[in-house]
């Protein structure tokens, strides 16, 4: 598979107001390939949000290499390449440019000279895609947390991006507005081909990626499949993460002497488990 993203030994500090550099990123290295969907998880400070910034060239690295489409990020390539790619933030009040839901998306694609008779399709997909085409002309400020977050959403697909990178997009939503995204960005792996890079620190989300990369003091602390990662609950836990109800259920099940086999990550797999192997005799 192809290339999309890669970081080789990436180092980053930040300068503090006492004039002392801390490091917020260190010796970090994974490969991004076409088509797949990473979740970077770590607690608040782990240098996610430091990561997103070296990946679209917000700040560049101290040490180490970015490559992004197979280029080192420069000040030459650095527009070209950032064009290919969409970025959706936490906050979903500071993401919006246009008066209408509309001409919000179409925003983009106008500073990219998209003509108006292709622009007009492009909305309406980009917005059915997250299920929003009924709000064309809807005031975004009017919208809720979680249709804001997914007209963002459209914002950046309607660019065809080859690369989509959500940095806490769900953390200030409430739990419909979080559950409304994540079905949005679950139809989206279904149906597109398109490389995601999903940064949260939640762990409940990390279960749709194809890998996940585990961030602590700007360190990779571990990376693996979301079931691989679960395995080692305790390690999450110590470092401040959350794990998943169903995830820490199993757990107390089994501490509580009911033999549950698996790391079951979500409660549909824990019930067909205990449906099965306790209660189908
Ligand atoms: N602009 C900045 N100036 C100084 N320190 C920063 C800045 N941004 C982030 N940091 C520090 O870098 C570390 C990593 O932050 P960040 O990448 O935002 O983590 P996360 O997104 O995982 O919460 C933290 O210790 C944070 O305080
Ligand atoms: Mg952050």
């Amino acid at each position: 598979m192809k290339e999309i993203l890669s970081l080789d030994h990436v180092s980053y500090s930040y300068e503090s107001e006492d004039g002392v550099a801390r490091r917020a990123v260190e010796d970090v290295s994974f490969t991004v390939r076409d088509g797949e969907w990473i979740a970077i998880v770590g607690h608040n400070g782990s240098g996610k949000s430091t990561l997103a910034k070296l990946m679209i060239g917000l700040l560049f690295p101290e040490d180490g290499k970015v490559k992004v489409f197979l280029e080192e990020l420069n000040a030459y390539n650095l527009w070209d390449i950032r064009s290919q790619i969409g970025m959706v933030f936490q906050n979903p009040d500071n993401q919006f440019v246009g008066s209408t839901v509309q001409d919000d998306v179409a925003f983009a694609l106008e500073n990219n000279g998209i003509p108006f008779e292709e622009m007009v399709p492009r909305v309406h997909a980009s917005l059915a895609q997250v299920k929003m085409e009924g709000f064309l002309d809807h005031e975004p400020h009017h919208l809720s947390g979680g249709q804001k977050q997914r007209v963002a959403i459209a914002g950046a697909l309607a660019m065809r991006p080859k690369l989509l990178i959500l940095d806490e997009a769900t953390s200030m939503l409430d739990p419909q507005g979080r559950d409304e995204v994540i079905q949005v960005v679950n139809e989206l792996k279904r149906t597109t081909g398109l490389t995601v890079i999903s940064i949260t620190h939640d762990l409940e989300e990390v279960l749709l990626a194809d890998r996940v990369i585990v961030m602590n003091e700007g360190k990779t602390m571990m990376t693996g499949k979301p079931e691989e990662i679960f395995a080692h609950g305790d390690e999450l836990e110590a470092i401040g993460l959350d794990l998943p109800f169903a995830a820490r259920l199993s757990r107390s099940l089994r501490q509580a002497g009911v033999a549950v086999q698996g790391e079951h990550m979500t409660e549909e797999e824990l019930v067909n488990e205990l449906w099965t192997s306790h209660f189908n005799k």
